[in-house]
């Protein structure tokens, strides 16, 4: 697994590791100064200056996280087509953004199948600490989707229907109302996968 761009602290990658302690995690960045001072930090966590080329060519899950949050859309389709020969068959590439907490985020799940990288779903998430409504999220839209949440555009429909249904289901508690949401916007959308709620996951298949 590998933390692409972990930024001034190595904290997300040394969270993967934690949480996945039987694979082996990388963290990446490219400015060095970074990687020098992360290096102090997580001395247990293997960090490595430099951008993709630095991973292994076998990458179960690839982390990019507010690295595209720079870039023009162009420059976001160039990120993922550069993803695809570092992921095994079948493993992911998960590249989005987040607020500057990391309490709101929404990623693109690209999957390699065969030769294919597979644009499979947008996710959302939140820990409800901003409190919820759906339109939250327009803010953290990947780079390549954020001028895009205006009339007439899939994601515009999505986070239309999902805030009729925030309405009509709404409580004082944000995550009960993200998931009372997603459960009822499930029944009315077959794009929107609300098996991942219980993580205060919305998965989208776009
Ligand atoms: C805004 S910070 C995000 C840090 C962290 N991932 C987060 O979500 O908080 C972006 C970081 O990505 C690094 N970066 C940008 N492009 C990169 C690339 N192609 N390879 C490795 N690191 C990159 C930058 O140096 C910067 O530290």
């Amino acid at each position: 697994m590998v933390d692409v761009g972990f930024g001034v602290s190595a904290v997300t990658t040394a969270e993967l590791a934690a949480a996945f302690p039987s694979h082996e995690v990388l963290g990446l960045e490219q400015d060095a100064a970074r990687v020098a001072a992360a290096s102090l930090e997580f001395p247990s966590l293997a960090l490595l200056a430099g951008g993709l080329e630095r991973a292994p060519r076998q990458a179960l899950v690839l982390r990019i996280a507010n690295v595209g949050r720079g870039l023009s859309k162009d420059g976001v389709a160039e990120l993922h087509a550069q993803v695809l020969p570092w992921l095994v068959d079948g493993g992911v590439c998960l590249e989005g953004s987040t607020d500057l907490e990391g309490h709101v985020s929404t990623f693109w799940v690209l999957r390699r199948v065969g030769g294919s990288l597979l644009r499979e779903a947008l996710v959302f998430h939140t820990d409800g600490a901003r409190g919820f409504s759906p339109w939250l999220f327009r803010d953290v839209l990947p780079r390549d989707l954020r001028r895009d949440a205006r009339a007439g555009t899939p994601i515009f429909s999505l986070l239309t229907d999902w805030e009729t249904a925030w309405q009509a289901t709404r409580s004082a508690d944000p995550l009960d109302s993200l998931r009372a949401s997603v459960a009822a916007l499930a029944t009315t959308r077959a794009d929107v996968d609300a098996r991942f709620l219980e993580y205060g996951f919305c998965r989208w298949r776009c």
